[in-house]
């Protein structure tokens, strides 16, 4: 969390760090601000609240000319989001100004050390301490790059930093550790960024940093160090998407665009995945056969969104591959001493590839020698870096806060495993295994047809405007969409919603039904007779008791249509793959419905798209 941008070129800085910001803003929105350096002078301006309020004091106060700047967009961890507290923080003379990403865990005893030294800090935030003592070690003779390399060395926790020196405005120097930072490899101009959405208008180019590294940018050079200042390079890659991804396309949330994207994304999840032998292929694959042949257990780890993928993929690896799997929040994990050795796969699921709950488990997890595959979105992420493998799931930026195609990428990339695990291990014939792909590549064309019906969905959401609460019911592989359907509605509409497993509800839940209260019933399709037929039991003692039921059943299903106040057709799909076309009118209908609320979708209140602290 937190978005983080600099710019030193020929160019107006101003004008790249404010659009980078503003690309940068799903990443936090509680404040935002920029420093420039014109004449050896630096000049900052800050505020509280949405990139919109910083425009506002430009407007007002216009910045000097400069071609050096960097800025920031916050998601509040230390001291609340109010202009003090806003980034950029200055050094004691004013003559260093430095933007954060991150918790300085140290800070407090750094922040005693400074003020018996007589240093005045001015904000509550763990920033400042590192601004006051970087400007220092500027101040007593070292240049900027090395100040934060010696910066760096005395904390500790998570950090990304840029930095700026009035009197050294050729450089802007940045440094991470446990928190992401990427460079833009410009011609005649370089950039830094919290991720390539920063400056993916001017370049395409762009350098990896690794972990524990300083870079110093000019107009025209990139130098990579340890924070022990011995020289080092990053990887260089080309982005291989352009800016219209990362724009609305006539949309009126980034949310609805990326729920509509998801036929082209599934699309692109399963693209190359098959070789000339009609075999499945996972290029990222870094394990060997009989490295996957000795795994005798998973753990599938995760947070919000992508636990309830884990969740589905579970159903998914033990059903096609006779291994045991179990699903685990990342933030539990280390906390609890889990059973895992050499012979355990852990699976971490990560759109961001930078959850820090999750990056502190996969390194729990390698410290106990087990093998560690990463699925996830954004290549050059700490999370795949720090794994043994990886599968990308290739959905293109997503910039709504609440994730929608980074969910169902989520999916194909664990079915994808599954099915390849099933290849390695020899638990399913080539051909079964071929049928499931094709089945996977018609889930586009039937998220289509699901999309084709969108405005019956936003009808309906708008419809339930008033209701304050809300159930939704899944079994089976449907249970963790009834799961990912409550908290679509709870991080946008911020109204109580609840998923459970419908065999669950009589053991307790169905205390909460009383007459009017809405019901999402997910309906398992036909086939698992045993499945479905349960599920109808669900509906039906719901009903009983006056519940409106929403039921989302496939196109056919004559024996539910009864029970159902309302019905949202499925297309016909398996019941394993269900969740791919069943969570897209949930999508709608939470993105419509806090739309229709009046809500801000695609920044929910209190919430960041990457959650880099603990
Ligand atoms: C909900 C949502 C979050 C994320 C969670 C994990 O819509 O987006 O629950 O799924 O914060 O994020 P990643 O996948 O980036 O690790």
């Amino acid at each position: 969390m937190c978005g983080i941008v600099g710019y030193v070129g020929s160019q107006q800085s101003e004008g790249a760090v404010i659009e980078g910001l503003r690309r940068m803003e799903y990443r936090g929105y509680d404040s935002a601000g920029i420093a420039v350096v014109a004449d050896g002078t630096l000049t900052v301006r800050k505020k509280a609240g949405k990139l919109a309020n910083l425009d506002k004091v430009i407007s007002e106060e216009p910045l000097p000319a400069s071609t050096t700047g960097i800025g920031h967009t916050r998601w509040a961890t230390h001291g609340g989001p109010s202009d003090h507290n806003a980034h950029p923080h200055l050094g004691a003379t004013g003559r260093v100004a430095l933007v954060h990403n991150g918790i300085i865990e140290n800070f407090a005893e750094l922040r005693a050390q400074l003020e018996a030294d007589g240093h005045i800090l001015v904000s509550e935030t763990d920033t400042e301490v590192a601004v006051h003592l970087l400007e220092a070690a500027v101040v007593a003779g070292a240049d900027l790059t090395t100040a934060m390399q010696d910066v760096c060395r005395r904390l500790e926790g998570a950090f990304t930093f840029v930095a700026v020196d009035a009197q050294d405005p050729s450089r802007i120097v940045g440094a991470r550790r446990n928190s992401p930072l990427v460079v833009g490899l410009g011609d005649g101009e370089n950039f830094l960024g919290s991720d390539v959405a920063a400056f993916i208008e001017h370049t395409r180019d762009a350098l990896e940093l690794g972990q524990d590294q300083v870079v110093t940018i000019t107009a025209s050079d990139v130098a990579v160090t340890g924070f022990d200042g011995t020289p080092s390079e990053g990887r260089r890659y080309h982005v291989d998407w352009d800016l219209s991804a990362a724009q609305k396309d006539g949309h009126d949330w980034f949310m609805r665009k990326e729920i509509h994207e998801q036929p082209r994304a599934v699309a692109d999840a399963l693209l190359g995945r098959r070789g000339v032998d009609g075999r499945l292929q996972l290029d990222e694959m870094r394990l060997s056969d009989q490295e996957l042949r000795d795994i005798d257990k998973i753990i599938i780890i995760a947070a919000g969104t992508s636990f309830y993928a884990g969740m589905v993929a579970k159903y998914a690896i033990e059903h096609w591959c006779r291994i045991p799997v179990e699903v685990e929040l990342s933030s539990e994990f280390r906390y609890r001493d889990p059973i895992v050795d050499y012979s355990t796969l852990v699976v971490a699921i990560s759109q961001s590839g930078e959850t820090a709950d999750t990056l502190q488990a996969i390194r729990h997890a390698r410290a106990q020698r087990s093998k560690v595959l990463a699925i996830c979105n954004t290549n050059g992420s700490t999370i795949p870096r720090e794994s043994d493998a990886v599968i990308y799931m290739h959905a293109g930026p997503e910039i709504g806060v609440a994730s929608t195609k980074g969910y169902v990428t989520q999916l194909v990339a664990c079915y994808l495993l599954a099915l390849y695990l099933a290849q390695v291990k020899g638990t399913r014939y080539g051909d079964e295994i071929t049928q499931v792909v094709e089945q996977l590549e018609a889930i586009p064309a039937q998220i289509e047809k699901v999309l084709a019906k969108a405005e019956d969905i936003y009808r309906l959401a708008r419809h339930h405007v008033d209701s304050r609460s809300f159930l939704f019911l899944g079994r089976h592989a449907g249970y963790p969409v009834a799961l990912e359907g409550a908290l679509k509605l709870k991080e946008l509409a911020y109204l109580h919603a609840e998923g459970f497993a419908a065999g669950e509800l009589k053991h307790g839940p169905i205390a909460l039904v009383e007459p009017g209260l809405p019901v999402l019933c997910i309906v398992p399709p036909r086939g698992r007779d045993q499945l479905h037929d349960k599920m109808l039991s669900g509906i039906q003692e719901v009903r009983a008791r006056g519940a409106h039921t929403i039921v989302l059943a496939e196109e056919g299903d004559d024996r539910i249509a009864p029970y159902a106040d309302e019905l949202v057709t499925l297309p016909r799909v398996p019941v394993l793959l269900q969740p791919l076309v069943a969570v897209i009118p949930l999508q709608l209908f939470a993105c419509e419905l806090a739309s229709a609320m009046g809500h801000d979708v695609d920044q929910p209140r209190n919430l960041a798209k990457s959650v880099t602290v603990e």
